[in-house]
């Protein structure tokens, strides 16, 4: 499973590219807006230090704004790619991008059909929020589950973005049903790595290792 960075803050990605864990990064405009700085700087910043798909996010409504902004938002880098917005008009432009070769992150997917439907509009993402569905009571990873396989069975080559991840479950469960990517928030990412048995070994260890004769 691919990890992207669901964050805009460098100093988060910089730490996690280090390590070699970062096959790419998603935004929106909440995210954006954290930073403080403006977006095209901080999305051809962000597009330099990580190589991989780079997501920035459309606001406007209607299908000529997604579209402006999405062709202006196209060529800040190679690497970005056009998030939009779960709705008619997001469909419409994402049909649009995909038929010249642009690639797309359709966001704000709660149900199945909506992923089907932004699969065969062309996306090349589809983001599910599994965090806000929990939120309500639903299960999010039954939304994962079932979208795997409706768009196996059909052979899409969309792939699978895990979003509103707020857990190492949420992680791990991505997964294991198989999505091709999770997008992790640049403060969780370090959680995953740390287990309070792996700092107690370490510290035993260097107890122990004082024994040890020069
Ligand atoms: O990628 C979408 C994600 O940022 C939403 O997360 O935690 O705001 O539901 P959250």
């Amino acid at each position: 499973m691919k990890f992207f960075l669901d964050t805009a803050n460098l100093a988060q990605i910089e730490r996690i590219v280090r390590l070699g864990l970062v096959d790419g990064v998603t935004t929106n405009p909440s995210i954006i807006a954290k930073e403080g700085r403006p977006f095209k700087e901080l999305i051809q910043e962000i597009c330099k230090i990580v190589k991989g798909p780079v997501s920035a996010e459309v606001v406007g409504l209607t299908v000529d704004e997604m579209l402006k902004e999405a062709y202006e938002i196209a060529s800040w880098a190679e690497n970005v790619v056009i998030k939009l917005p779960m709705t008619e008009n997001g469909l419409e432009a994402t049909h649009r991008l995909s038929q010249e070769g642009i690639k797309t992150n359709v966001t704000l997917i709660f149900t199945a059909v909506q992923g089907l439907m932004a699969a065969k509009a062309g996306a090349t993402y589809i983001s599910p929020f599994v965090g806000r569905l929990d939120d309500i009571g639903a299960n999010g990873m039954d939304l994962i589950r079932n979208l795997k396989s409706m768009l196996h069975n059909y052979n899409f080559s969309t792939e699978i973005i895990v979003a509103s991840v707020r857990s190492i479950q949420h992680v791990e469960q991505a997964a294991i049903a198989g999505a091709d990517i999770a997008t992790i928030p640049g403060a969780l990412l370090p959680s995953l790595w740390k287990h309070p048995l792996t700092d107690k070994g370490i510290e035993q260890f260097l107890i122990d290792w004082v024994n040890v004769p020069a």
